[in-house]
């Protein structure tokens, strides 16, 4: 344990921190993952969820997260080890587990963002057509390959150990989002099936809401802890570098409003496209976002310039979050095995890349890694995080989150009340709805009918 402390880098400024963590948070989350949720999960009645989970659940997540980082000075495994011992080290060995399934197939995702940078420089799907495109390249031998080439970018970045370099890149890369996209949603707006499109995206139905509620619940907790990148410990490691007089819940605060608006933003893009080009957001499903964007940059002046653009925000978007996700894995090897960084990082990105491999067979496959991480496996490590800081160690975590805050009483008693029943027990609800969804995704015509195919 004690070499993960000597030699670490450490933030250069605190927005250095809060780069590094939206860097981790904003990626395929927001804008790959957000609009298909909302699709499937019938629109605005699916938002307001969201938007609870992330506020009263995931706020006060972040924080518990942030306390163990802080706290122990130490990656997340490590972290989790001094600040528990006993049987909780096994908690580790669970966000080792966990950050390899996600990678795994969120290196698939990043492998058609790569995909769509080259369609874009050729004009690829302007010529063969958004869907046949999509179909195309999001399976089989094409999708294999960029899922290779997605990893292989992952391993080289975080076995030179640029992390410098992340720093820079998000500081490119927010402000990039926020221009293209902006751009693109001003685009959708002037769109004929722009009204339909916000009534449907922003108006919640709540009779649909009530009736559906069951799967509504644990694909927003899914979503919630996905896009903040919370339940492996990635937020441990971070906060490990913080400095004492840092206010930690200022800085959540930060972090989760830009990603939550960088969300809302990806969706004002995406349904008025796709609404007014008849696609039924339900069906378009993982590929709402690549159909979309496809579909309007085909129509617009420079459209195969701005897709290059648009394309290549979103990879570095990616990449900064699959960094986060390894680095949580390779920091354990490096520790536990005393393994060097670059052999750690080839050995682990090899084994991820395998893992993913059998992603690329069909699209249907993405679900099933999906709905077993998001729904199920982030949200037990979010309960057992939960559990071990407000029950078990609750003066350490008081005692933390008020360095750096001038008055504290009050609301430390408040924090922790409700992490400990209201938020712990939403979650365990969410587990059980979530493993009810996937025994249903499980037994459902789309995985029956592929696994029959095979
Ligand atoms: N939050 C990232 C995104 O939205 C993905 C991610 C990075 C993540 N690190 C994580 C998800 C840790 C869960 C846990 O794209």
């Amino acid at each position: 344990m004690s070499n993960s402390s000597a030699g670490r880098e450490t933030w250069s400024t605190r927005i250095g921190f809060i780069l590094a963590a939206v860097g981790s948070a904003v990626g395929l989350g927001n804008i790959w993952r957000f609009p298909f949720q909302v699709g499937q999960e019938g629109g605005a009645a699916f938002i307001v969820m969201y938007l609870a989970f992330v506020v009263l659940i995931g706020f006060p997540a972040m924080m518990v997260e942030f306390v163990v980082g802080r706290q122990t000075g130490l990656n997340a495994v490590g972290g989790i080890r001094e600040f528990a011992g006993g049987a909780w080290k096994y908690l580790g060995g669970l966000f080792v587990f966990i950050g390899f399934v996600i990678l795994s197939y969120y290196s698939v995702v990043g492998g058609w963002v790569l995909r769509y940078i080259l369609g874009s420089a050729t004009g690829g799907y302007i010529a063969q057509g958004p869907g046949e495109y999509f179909v195309q390249i999001s399976s089989g031998l094409d999708a294999l390959a960029a899922h290779a080439v997605f990893m292989l970018l992952v391993v080289i970045i975080v076995a030179l150990g640029v992390k410098q370099g992340i720093e820079l890149g998000v500081k490119i890369m927010v402000p990039a989002i926020i221009a293209i996209f902006a751009l693109l949603a001003v685009y959708a707006f002037t769109l004929p099936g722009a009204g339909e499109a916000y009534s449907y995206y922003l108006s919640p139905d709540l009779d649909y809401l009530l009736a559906n509620w069951q799967s509504i619940v644990p694909a927003a907790a899914g979503q919630g802890f996905f896009t903040l990148s919370l339940g492996m410990g990635v937020m441990i490691t971070y906060a490990s570098y913080l400095s004492e007089d840092e206010n930690l819940g200022i800085d959540g605060g930060t972090i989760v409003i830009f990603n939550t608006g960088i969300s809302i933003l990806t969706g004002l893009i995406v349904f008025p496209i796709l609404f007014s080009a008849g696609v039924d957001p339900e069906t378009s499903g993982a590929g709402a976002i690549f159909l979309s964007v496809a579909e309007a940059l085909g129509n617009l002046q420079f459209g195969r310039i701005i897709g290059v653009l648009f394309f290549t925000t979103v990879a570095i978007a990616a990449l900064s979050s699959a960094i986060s996700l390894i680095e949580v894995v390779v920091s354990y090897a490096i520790d536990e095995f005393g393994i060097a960084r670059e052999r750690a990082t080839i050995l682990i990105g090899s084994a991820i890349f395998l893992l993913g491999a059998p992603v690329t067979i069909d699209t249907v496959m993405v679900d099933l890694y999906d709905i077993f991480a998001a729904q199920i496996l982030l949200v037990l490590g979010g309960i057992l995080l939960v559990t071990l800081v407000s029950w078990l160690h609750p003066e350490e975590a008081i005692d933390e989150l008020s360095k750096g805050i001038k008055s504290f009483s009050g609301i430390d008693q408040v924090w922790l009340w409700t992490v400990r029943i209201p938020v712990l027990v939403v979650l365990i609800v969410s587990l059980y709805l979530g493993i009810d969804t996937f025994v249903d995704f499980l037994t459902g015509d789309a995985f029956t009918d592929f696994l029959a195919s095979l």
